[in-house]
């Protein structure tokens, strides 16, 4: 059975005239790494400060392990949702300490954090001489100190340069490999894509979408199809089994179908009714592509 993380209920928050989230439902599961993917200001931050107590909703509500949220379920889940302060001119174990001392986690755990982030090498080096990279990491290590088994992350790869975008993005794979549920809220499409298993899409503080990142690439994925005789191929195809919807572009049939795509299957059955394609290609959209058609701001759109 799946174990089920987080369950989210109806949420909506108004902030006087403005609906940052409006009836927001979600749930999330152990071992998922779920992205909040939205443009900026679609309510990702709001949602993540009320899932961790910090903002009031004004309707819905929220499970945390299957209860309502309290100190001892907070204790489960770490969180980075601003740039966190440290100490400049202390070092990663003595800002860790403090952190600890404040959480009522024991000392020992440090080590185990500095291990997962790997910043070992540098425990005894000033804060102020990390990169951003390594800040990001050791932020990330005081979020999961005292053994948490969710990690929440708000933007983390804001204010990186392409090096310390790739270092967290890979820390962050490695935490979830171990296990931990990582909830992730990004404007960023292609960390999303190369990071989650899991995307709920929101817009103005609408879910236009959620579903798993492979879901969101195979209903997304199409056929295009060439043949001599084009109103015998579009007869035809209405036939297909899987078939979803088609639409013609130029020369070409562009079919949907219902789960994965199969050209090699959809061929032999087109050979079977009598058509010899011309053509045959797969036409896989990134979810990038998804995501600019469903927010309405991708420009060239449905041109043909
Ligand atoms: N404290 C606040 N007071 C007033 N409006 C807010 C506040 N926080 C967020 N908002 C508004 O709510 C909407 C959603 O914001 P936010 O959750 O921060 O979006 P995101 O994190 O996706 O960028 C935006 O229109 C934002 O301006
Ligand atoms: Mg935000």
């Amino acid at each position: 059975m799946e174990d089920t993380i987080l369950e989210i209920k109806g949420l909506s928050k108004n902030y006087g005239r403005i609906k940052a989230l409006s009836g927001l439902d979600l749930t999330i599961s152990r071992g998922q790494v779920y992205g909040l993917l939205g443009p900026n200001g679609s309510g990702k931050t709001t949602t993540l400060g009320i899932i961790l107590g910090a903002t009031l909703p004004n309707h819905g509500s929220f499970r945390w392990f299957g209860q309502t949220l309290d100190f001892k379920s907070l204790k489960r889940i770490g969180a980075i949702l601003e740039h966190p302060n440290f100490f400049p001119y202390l070092n990663a174990v003595d800002n860790l300490r403090i952190i600890a001392r404040v959480r009522c986690v024991p000392e020992q755990d440090i080590e185990r954090v500095l291990q997962l982030t790997g910043l070992s090498d540098r425990r005894k080096h000033r804060f102020q001489t990390y990169s951003f990279g390594m800040k990001q990491r050791l932020a990330i290590a005081s979020a999961m100190l005292g053994n948490t088994e969710v990690l929440i992350l708000d933007e983390p790869t804001n204010g990186l340069d392409p090096g310390g975008i790739a270092e967290i993005r890979g820390l962050i794979t490695s935490i979830a490999s171990s296990g931990t549920t990582i909830i992730l809220a990004s404007h960023l499409l292609d960390e999303v894509q190369k990071v989650c298993s899991h995307v709920a899409v929101l817009q103005k503080g609408v879910k236009l979408f959620s579903g798993s990142v492979d879901d969101v690439l195979s209903n997304t994925e199409t056929i295009v199809i060439g043949s001599t005789d084009l109103s015998k191929l579009e007869t035809v195809i209405k036939e297909y089994p899987d078939y979803l919807s088609h639409t013609i572009r130029g020369n070409y049939a562009e079919l949907k179908t219902r789960g994965l795509c199969n050209p090699s299957e959809v061929n032999q059955f087109l050979f079977t009714r009598g058509i010899s394609c011309s053509h045959l290609s797969m036409n896989k959209k990134s979810l990038e592509s998804y995501f600019l058609e469903i927010t309405g701001n991708h420009p060239g759109a449905d041109t043909i």
